[in-house]
């Protein structure tokens, strides 16, 4: 997955350095992608299906301007699902708060995709299904 993502920004770069000479800012700022450290979830993470969990991510390196429409997306088996856990909130905070969907099929290759100026990959965890997902409530 993320080699497809820094593929696509490679040929966005490419694209725009071919069409302006010499290299304009743009060009610079689309080099200036930031890519956080996600911190939790990773390999040893559980997630129950229902329950609440903070993702978490180092903004120790963070840059002064980052782009809005930061996105957390559900990974399976190193493939982005359709599901989005949270959208909108704001890089720098370092967190946001999702809850595990109660429709997965529980497995140890779920992984969540931070989507900011670029899509940044966790290492793979748990989901793990409750009774109360089993049953419905
Ligand atoms: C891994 O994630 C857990 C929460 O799921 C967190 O408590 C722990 O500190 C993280 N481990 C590392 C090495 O960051
Ligand atoms: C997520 O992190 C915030 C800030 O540290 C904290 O207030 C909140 O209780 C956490 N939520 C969960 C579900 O861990
Ligand atoms: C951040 O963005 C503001 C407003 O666009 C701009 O004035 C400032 O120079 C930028 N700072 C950096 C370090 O890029
Ligand atoms: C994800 O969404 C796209 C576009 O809406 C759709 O074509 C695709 O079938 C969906 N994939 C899954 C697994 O639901």
């Amino acid at each position: 997955m993320q080699f497809t993502l820094i593929a696509t920004a490679l040929m966005a770069f490419a694209a725009s350095a071919v069409s302006a000479s010499p290299v304009s800012n743009e060009a610079r700022m689309i080099l200036d992608v930031w890519a956080p450290k996600i911190i939790s979830p990773n390999a040893t993470t559980v997630w129950a299906e229902g329950q609440q969990y903070n993702v978490t991510w180092d903004t120790s390196d963070a840059p002064v301007n980052i782009s809005n429409g930061a996105a957390v997306r559900l990974g399976k088996d190193k493939v982005l699902t359709n599901t989005t856990l949270a959208s909108g909130f704001d890089l720098r905070q370092g967190w946001v708060t999702i809850t595990c969907p109660s429709d997965v099929i529980p497995g140890d290759d779920y992984s969540i995709i931070l989507f900011g100026d670029s899509g940044d990959q966790s290492e793979q965890f748990t989901i793990t299904e409750t009774l109360e997902s089993v049953l419905g409530f």
